[in-house]
């Protein structure tokens, strides 16, 4: 096991700020040095929202899983990041896995995944800890100290929910029988959890493993989000190593039934996107995910910089329809440098170009008139970002092969647009968010462009667009 010293690591990374990398982002979470994951233990607590997340201070590997934590008031001015989880003790000595946050009787309490293997063997306990003044989290009371029978040791993430005035527990899980991947619920009783047993769906054989579940709950609907592993690409979606979505239905906790529910929905679909958590505050339901992949590491090329991945902004979540759409929260408006706005207001154009500061946000609207396609590029002189938009086939095509560094390759997905493409662009140095149709779709990614360089907006269409307009903020 490796020794972790908070003084000294918090010391380091406080030095370490600001961090000027020409990769490193100015509106997205992210660390000086080592690898980040999950974002864990989402909530508010005591007027603040709390932000943990793995990381492995030690190296760009995935090892040495701690827990890093941040607070903001507002999303936007955040505290300087510090080691709050880490590995010390026989239950947790190959990590300080995924997990949740809430208050309990006026602390900060979170519930955790700790990783154990011994001979081969993954013995994973499900514990809570306590948010100490000094920041740090002292490790409580197992209350899971293995997996279950039916399940094999890919037994994780628990995620805490309450219904019908009880807590429920949501794990993520490989079932023993067909080593496929399912979602396991708990009950609070007054002897400890009890287990209740696998939401059943219709899915299917649906992958090996879920990781990170979510239950959400939107006035009757439920919401079941998790992340398959093991699923096939398909030609507009899946196109990921490993997927992170949804199904929304009504589950009912005496039969475990999630009945009539949609069909698997992604809730991006851009390069990198997993391992999202929500949690809810005030009313809103507030996701933020991991901008990166599991076993795609060699695709970053931030890993020589010492460092890697960054969280995405923070999104607020509504369910229309069976569908989720996702905005960045409204907080992000606080973003926008005052008085840097250029409104944007053509008609009849088939090409724009505007040149943009290093950070942006875009938001588009394109009277699509007689055009059948539009390409919106960020480019970096001769590198290029481009969201192609084919009307006809109704696709969204987000190509990456114009970047030198990074992963390359397209992601496409379904987008109806009919007469108007609305597109919300939020670019940082090397992490892009869009959101297309007011959220009805996202999709997050990252770019290593060579060159310090700033990058150009440029909308082309193959016939004049009836009307082009927007605003440019920088932020
Ligand atoms: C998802 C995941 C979780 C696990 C954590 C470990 O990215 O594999 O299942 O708890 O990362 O870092």
């Amino acid at each position: 096991m490796e020794s972790f010293d908070k003084k000294k690591l918090d010391a380091k990374l406080s030095a370490a700020f600001p961090m000027t990398h020409r990769w490193h982002n100015r509106f997205h979470l992210e660390m000086p040095f080592g690898l980040i994951n999950d974002p864990n233990g989402l909530c508010r607590y005591e007027g603040e929202y709390h932000v943990f997340f793995q990381w492995n201070p030690l190296g760009c590997v995935h090892k040495n899983k701690c827990w890093a934590h941040v607070r903001t008031r507002d999303f936007v001015q955040y505290t300087l990041p510090e080691l709050s989880l880490w590995p010390d003790d026989v239950h947790d000595k190959d990590g300080c896995y995924s997990g949740c946050a809430e208050e309990e009787d006026g602390r900060l309490r979170v519930l955790y995944t700790c990783n154990r293997k011994e001979g081969g063997r993954r013995i994973p306990a499900q514990r809570f800890g306590t948010l100490q003044a000094d920041g740090s989290i002292r490790k409580d009371e197992i209350i899971l100290p293995d997996h279950p029978a039916g399940t094999t040791g890919h037994f994780r993430d628990p995620f805490l929910f309450s219904r019908r005035g009880r807590r429920y527990l949501l794990l993520g899980a490989q079932r023993a029988r067909d080593e496929k991947g399912t979602a396991l619920v708990y009950e609070e009783t007054g002897q400890g959890w009890q287990e209740l047993g696998e939401i059943h769906t219709r899915l299917g054989d649906f992958g090996y493993m879920w990781e990170c579940p979510n239950l959400l709950r939107f006035g009757s609907y439920d919401v079941l989000l998790f992340c398959p592993q093991g699923l096939e690409s398909r030609k507009f979606d899946r196109q990921n190593r490993y997927q992170a979505g949804y199904i929304a239905g009504h589950l009912s906790l005496d039969s475990l039934d999630m009945v009539s529910h949609t069909k698997f929905q992604e809730l991006d679909h851009g390069f990198d996107f997993y391992a999202p958590q929500v949690f809810e505050s005030e009313g809103r339901h507030i996701l933020i995910g991991w901008m990166g992949m599991p076993d795609c590491d060699d695709a970053y090329p931030t890993r020589e910089e010492g460092w890697m991945y960054s969280l995405t902004m923070p999104r607020e979540l509504r369910l229309r329809q069976g569908h989720l759409y996702s905005r960045p929260v409204r907080e992000m408006k606080d973003l926008r440098i005052r008085d840097s706005l250029r409104e944007l207001d053509l008609v009849q154009t088939d090409h724009l170009s505007q040149p943009l500061a290093e950070g942006a946000e875009v938001l588009l609207t394109m009277e699509l008139g007689d055009a059948s396609s539009v390409t919106v590029t960020l480019a970096y002189g001769l590198e290029k970002l481009c969201f192609c938009y084919d009307r006809q086939r109704q696709v969204m095509t987000i190509d990456r092969n114009g970047m030198h560094r990074g992963g390359r390759g397209i992601r496409r997905f379904k987008l109806f647009a009919d007469q108007t493409l609305s597109l919300q662009l939020f670019v940082d140095r090397s992490a892009v968010e869009a959101f297309f149709q007011h959220g009805e779709e996202a999709a997050s990614l990252l770019v290593f462009p060579d060159k310090h360089i700033l990058p150009e907006l440029q909308i082309s269409a193959d016939a004049p667009l009836a009307s082009l307009s927007g605003n440019i903020w920088e932020l």
